[in-house]
């Protein structure tokens, strides 16, 4: 199990991650992606997942590099 980190502040709205890992993110009302299911915690949103090449293609497909993944 890994922690996902989504620093949402940092999020332009891209879209990449809720296309390669849609089953995690999806696109809110306020233009950025959030992580599905998540806690917050510092501003950021987070949860625990098994880690998927999906996941890993989130992050790195990210522009702004906000979604961190700590295994
Ligand atoms: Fe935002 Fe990065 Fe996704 S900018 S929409 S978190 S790919």
């Amino acid at each position: 199990m890994a922690k996902i980190i989504h620093q949402v502040e940092k999020c332009i709205g891209c879209g990449n991650c809720t296309v390669a890992a849609p089953d995690h993110f999806e696109m809110g009302e306020d233009g950025k992606a959030h992580l599905k299911d998540s806690e917050e915690e510092d501003g950021n949103e987070v949860k625990e997942v098994e880690v998927t090449d999906s996941l890993k293609k989130a992050a790195n497909s990210c522009p702004v590099q906000c979604i961190k993944i700590k295994e």
